[in-house]
Order: structure tokens, then sequence, then C-alpha cells
């Protein structure tokens, strides 16, 4: 008896601090040395210079940051490129109109000449990755503030990058790693000119929508491709006609094999942030004040929006992508809560730092380095929560209501004058009017007028008196719509022509407008307001916390010898591996690893806003006319796998054992959404799109043979 309770407690503790199975984004440049013998006993064929090499073309050469906020790889030797519907998606909106939907309709190039430039759409490649910690540590010391490291790291980063050999089309950045325990340098090489190829309709590639959303079993083509131009030599360069299609280092095959359960599979992608070594009281934080209070504001917006979506077809496109945007975190955040208090995410912290405690107390020179470390950690979430809560209170609120953007960018043209004279507000004026024409596009004043009422009661109402703008209190006194009235009564913000004769007159009366401007100075209040009150002691917290979560960071390294440790996601490229498996997402249900096209037919609901299924499908799937991606009578949609991703990692590709590309990464499950700060391999699973169903609607839905053509498939499993 005695003896099974202690080899449980044994097991129980050994499991908390082992690195759990497949949790993980890794540098793709030290596979080799920490992962390979792990991805080849999970079944990988290939090695780890296959992946990463800086000698010959390897995968990371078809991979390419989309946008900088999502993830693609190049899929033939023309530079057509893969990613994600949702990751097109503003693309796709900007060259839809009520005639030419391309959002409801899908688009399809015939030819290269019909493929559309989309104006600051870049893909961005890694040309290679070096540890250059040493260099940026230089010089900094143990008692130096936050603010003098901050700077000493600064200086010794512009060096790195000033010596770093690059070609004249290369550029090259530095990141911290591990809290700024480690730097790495990147040499990166950007295209400018990626121009849309196709996109299905939404009734495919965002189907099922917001329900189904971060939802397993999943049924969406999230799929959209675009193909990156190139000058004549091959080399990067703004878009012109003269540009031809870019011929890359490297392009993915594709299996259209199929995957079975427990293959291996990797990600390999972008993945943004991730926070994953918080102390306990953090992420206490996070599940009780910060993502509960984030998502009221955005209930709350989210319900004035759908209400004018629903009854009116041009604010549906408008907002669109607005709407799922704001949704997509709310969605999230709410699966992250569920998810750590069901698997008790603090309690296993809690259950580590007990661990560390006990191993630093027993160590002289730990003890020395890290005795009191825990208790600093402690004091100062005790001190920021208030304070971080007034902060997203702030940011959530002030950035959905877009009045208050406008101003500001008048704002910034009338200090450009005051400043710089005429000559600094010609400058400001060109960017500012480019800047309005495309917001303007996207903004209803009727919707921001309600969202102002709808958040600003919120503001008023839920916050203690002394963080809320005093200007906002007395305007609330006679009621929130006097208060609307005077500030939407401003109608010259919300109206782009009496911008634009505000903008193009003399800089003296758009001066002398600001100055009696009610939106302004309530703008300014809040702002104001708000860095009195609560971001001058979140700064100096803050620091506290920094360098506290910085030490503690290493000092996990350094107690926990048996664990190998990966970085916290940093928007920089990234290796995650694992297995396609099913998961239980609770007791007495378990859910399949994959999903084929009757599911579609299951949830088709006629003439519904999420649920449609296009005309042309329905028949595809009634006369079973699948080509050659289907499987025993059945066209695969979506699977799922251990991979350990984020957001960011929209769009990557899933590569088989031999990197052949399988599926399109696009999404998480909802059980598991909690994996960005507790990675939980029973339930944490990944999304993705089979490639055969993406081929399958770019072949017989779309008819755009013509791209599959350019692709190479390939037979791996039929050797
Ligand atoms: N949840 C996915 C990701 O985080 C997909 C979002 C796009 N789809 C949507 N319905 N909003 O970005
Ligand atoms: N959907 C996410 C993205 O856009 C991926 C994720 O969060 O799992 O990057």
């Amino acid at each position: 008896m005695k003896h099974s309770k202690i080899l449980f407690l044994l097991i129980f503790i050994t499991n908390a601090f082992v690195a759990k199975a497949d949790e993980g984004m890794w540098l793709p440049q030290l596979l080799g040395k920490l992962n390979e013998s792990r991805m080849k006993s999970l079944g990988m064929k290939i090695s780890a210079e296959d992946i990463y090499s800086i000698n010959k073309g390897s995968l990371k050469d078809a991979i390419v940051s989309f946008g900088g906020f999502c993830t693609g790889e190049v899929i033939s030797t023309k530079g057509l490129v893969l990613t994600n519907h949702h990751c097109g998606f503003d693309a796709i909106q900007n060259h839809s109109t009520l005639q030419n939907n391309y959002i409801r309709d899908g688009f399809w190039s015939k030819t290269n000449a019909d493929e559309i430039p989309n104006k600051g759409l870049f893909a961005t490649f890694i040309v290679r990755i070096d540890d250059v910690s040493k260099e940026a540590l230089a010089g900094v010391t143990a008692n130096m503030s936050e603010a003098e490291r901050m700077a000493a790291i600064d200086k010794n980063l512009q060096q790195i990058n000033k010596n770093t050999k690059k070609e004249a089309t290369q550029k090259s950045f530095t990141r911290g790693f591990f809290e700024g325990n480690q730097y790495y340098l990147f040499v990166t090489e950007t295209y400018n000119d990626v121009r849309l190829v196709g996109a299905p309709p939404s009734a495919i590639g965002n189907f099922g929508k917001d329900t189904d959303n971060w939802v397993w079993p999943r049924h969406t083509g999230d799929f959209s491709m675009f193909r990156i131009y190139a000058s004549k030599d091959n080399k990067p360069a703004d878009y012109s006609v003269d540009n031809v299609p870019f011929t890359p280092k490297k392009s993915l095959n594709i299996s259209i094999d199929g995957i079975a359960e427990n293959d291996f599979t990797m990600v390999f992608g972008f993945p943004g942030r991730t926070t994953e070594y918080l102390y306990s009281a953090a992420v206490e934080q996070i599940r009780t004040v910060n993502d509960p209070a984030k998502i009221a504001i955005r209930d709350k917006a989210l319900n004035i929006i759908d209400g004018f979506m629903r009854k009116d077809e041009g604010i549906k496109i408008q907002y669109a992508a607005k709407y799922a945007s704001i949704q997509n975190a709310y969605k999230k955040w709410q699966g992250e809560v569920l998810g750590l208090t069901r698997t008790d995410g603090v309690g296993r912290k809690k259950t580590q730092e007990i661990e560390f405690q006990k191993r630093v107390d027993a160590n002289p020179s730990l003890k020395e380095k890290y005795g009191t470390l825990l208790q600093t950690l402690e004091a100062g979430y005790a001190d920021i929560k208030s304070l971080v809560l007034a902060r997203d209170y702030y940011q959530e609120i002030v950035s959905k209501i877009e009045i208050f953007t406008i101003v500001a960018q008048l704002n910034s043209l009338a200090n450009a004058f005051e400043k710089n004279g005429q000559k600094g507000f010609d400058e400001a004026k060109l960017k500012v009017k480019a800047m309005l024409e495309d917001f303007m596009k996207e903004f209803n004043p009727k919707v921001d007028r309600k969202l102002f009422e709808g958040l600003m009661e919120m503001y008023v109402k839920n916050q203690p008196a002394n963080v809320v703008s005093p200007m906002v209190k007395t305007l609330y006194d006679n009621g929130i719509a006097a208060a609307a009235d005077k500030i939407y009564g401003e109608n010259t913000f919300t109206d782009l022509s009496k911008l634009n004769v505000l903008i193009d007159g003399k800089p003296e009366d758009l001066v002398a407008f600001m100055k009696t401007s009610n939106t302004l100075a309530l703008q300014k209040d809040l702002l104001a307001t708000y860095q009195t009150a609560v971001q001058k002691d979140l700064t100096a917290v803050q620091n506290r916390i920094t360098l506290a979560q910085r030490t503690y960071m290493q000092a996990q390294m350094d107690v926990f010898k048996e664990k190998t440790f990966f970085p916290d996601a940093n928007s920089t490229l990234r290796v995650t591996f694992g297995k396609v498996q099913g998961y239980k997402p609770r007791d007495g249900v378990y859910f399949d690893f994959k999903t084929d096209l009757d599911g579609v037919m299951e949830k088709y609901k006629p003439g519904d806003y999420e649920f449609d299924v296009p005309e042309k499908l329905r028949t595809l799937y009634k006369n079973k006319d699948y080509g050659q991606y289907s499987v025993a009578g059945k066209m695969p949609v979506c699977f799922i796998a251990t991979n350990h991703t984020t957001g960011g990692n929209s769009g990557s590709p899933a590569l088989d054992a031999y990197g052949n590309l399988i599926g399109l990464n696009f999404d998480r499950v909802w059980e598991g959404t909690m994996s960005d700060i507790n990675y939980d391999p029973t339930i944490c699973r990944n999304i993705m799109v089979d490639i055969r169903y993406v081929l399958f609607i770019v072949d017989k839905f779309a008819g755009a043979d013509w791209l599959v053509k350019e692709m190479k498939l390939v037979h791996p499993k039929k050797k």
C-alpha cells in the first residue's frame, strides 16, 4: 500500500517535469542537436539537415512568413503559395464588391495574367539563423536596471545587425529568447509582389464560421492560394507588370496517399506568442481576471456589430474581417479559461514550484541565486493585478471605438504642422490620407456610435473611479445617448469627403478645428487618465516582473536539468512535431482523428449564414466525383495531431515523415486552446485541412486543374 503510494507520487512528480510528449516549438537549426532522435523514434524518415540547412536547399526554404501574421508554403516551382482562407481573407475582402463578391463566391484566376496584386502584402523567407547571445549580452551586468540593460542590449544588437553579412536584397533582425536570456539573429529575404491566385467561397473556406471556429470535429476547407512574383533575375521587387513568377530554392512535394492514426507529422511555421513558463499567480490572473474581462467587453462589441451585419449586406462585407478577428480571440479565451480550469493549470504550476523550491533549498549555490525568487514573483503579480485589469479595459475599449482612431490620425497631422510647419504637414498628409481612405471603407458611423454607447457604459460602470476619465464621467452624467450625440454630432470625423476637405484645406484651419473638437478632448482625457492612473505604475511593476521572470526562466533551466527546454513562441520560425491522433475531450467521449465530406453534409443547413453548402459541392458529393483524391469512396476533409501550435501557425504546412505536404494547419481544438500557457498532450490537438480536400476543391470544384498541374504529387506510401 505504502509502496504503491510512493510509486504513484514519484510517477506524478516525474510527469510534471519531464518535457511532456510532443510539447514544444523548436528552433529549426537546433533540431539536429535537440530533437532529431526523438523525431526519428516517432517515425520521421528524413534528417534534421533536410529540414534546416545553410548549405543546401532544405524544407525551410519553402516556408514563408505570410504578411507577418500567418505562415505560407511554396508548393510549385513557379512560386505558388498555399495559406489559409482566413490568412488571405483581407486580400480577398479588399477585391470584393457587391457585384464581384469573392468572399461569397470565391475567386479563381484562369491564367497568371488574372492574378491580383495586393498592396502591402509580403512573403518573407528565412535565409539563416545564428546564435548571437554572447555578443548581444556583452557588457550586461546583474546590477543594471531594466532600462540600462535594454539600452546596452539595443546598442549591441544594432552593432550585430550592422556587422551581419548579407546580400543587398536581404535584411536581418535579432530576437530575444527564453525571456531575453539568449539572442538569435535572422537573415531574411522579403518578396513584396504577392498576388491572389485563388480562394474557395466562404461556404467552404470558412464553413461553420464562428460556431465551428476552435472546435473539433471540423469540416472547413480553410485555404487560399497566392503567388510570389520576382524581378526577371528572380530577386525581390516591388509590384510591376514586368515581374515574373518566382522560382524558389525549394518547393514542397505533395503526398496524396493520406494519413493514418499515429503517423508522424510535423508543422513548420511562425508561431506568434506563448507563455509556457509563467509563475502560477500569473496563470491564475489570466484565468480569473484578464480573460473574463476581455471576454465580457468583446461579447458586448460582437453583439452590437452582429446586429448590424445580419440586417445589412453592405455592413456585412464591411465588418466581416473585423468581426472575425474580434470573435476569434474572444472564443479562444473562453476555451483557455475552461481548459486551464479543467486541467488545473494553476495547480500544476504550484506542484512544479514546490519541487523547484525543494531543489533550490537543497543546493547552497542555487539557494543563494534563487532562494527568494518565487516570493518576488508572488509579490510582483499581487501588485500588478488591478493594473493589468485597467490596462485591458482601456485597450480593449478604446481600440474598438474607431472614431478615436480617426481623430488620432487628424491630430497627428495637426501636430506635424505645429512642430514642423508646412513641410511636416505635407509629409504627414499623404500617409494620413492613404490610411483614412482604406480605413473608412470598413467603417460605419452608426455601428461605431452603438459601440461607443455600449463600451463606454462598461468603462464607467465596471471600473474603480480612480481609473475612469473625469470627462467621460461628466459626459455620462446626462446619459450615454447625450454623450454619443456630442461625439457623433461632430460628423466631420465619420465622413471621408468631409475629412478630405479638412485635410486639403489650410493647416491653420485644421489646427483650429481640432482645438474645438469634443472627440479629441475626450480621447486625450481617456489617454491622460490611463497614463497617470495606470501606465506609470504598471511599467514599474512590469519591469520588476520582467526581471524576475527572466531569472525564473534561467532558474528553471538550471534546476530541471533533466528537461529539454524550448523557447516561447515569438513569431520566429519553428518546428513542432507529433502524431496524428484522436483525443478524449471528456468522460465517455472519444473524438476520431479525421473527418470527411459526409460530415459536411451532416452539418448542411440550406441558406444558413454558417452552414450552407454550395450546390456544386453537393453535386460532386452526390456523384462521388472525387477524382484521385478520395480514399475508400470517401472524401477526407480535416484531421488532427499532437503538434504544439499557436496563432501565427495558421497556414503552416503539415508534413509527413518524408517532408511531403499532407495538410494545412489552421486551428486548435476547443479543449486545448490553453496550450499557449500549459500544453497537455492528452487534449491539445492542432487542426489541419487534409491536402487531398484542398486539391479536390481546386481541381474538381473550381476547375482550376492548371494549378494542380504545377504541383508535384507523390506517393510515399505506395513505394
Ligand atoms: N481560430 C483560428 C485562428 O486562430 C481560425 C480563425 C479564423 N476563423 C474564424 N471564424 N474567425 O486564427
Ligand atoms: N488559427 C490560428 C492562426 O491563425 C492558429 C491557432 O491559433 O491554432 O494562426
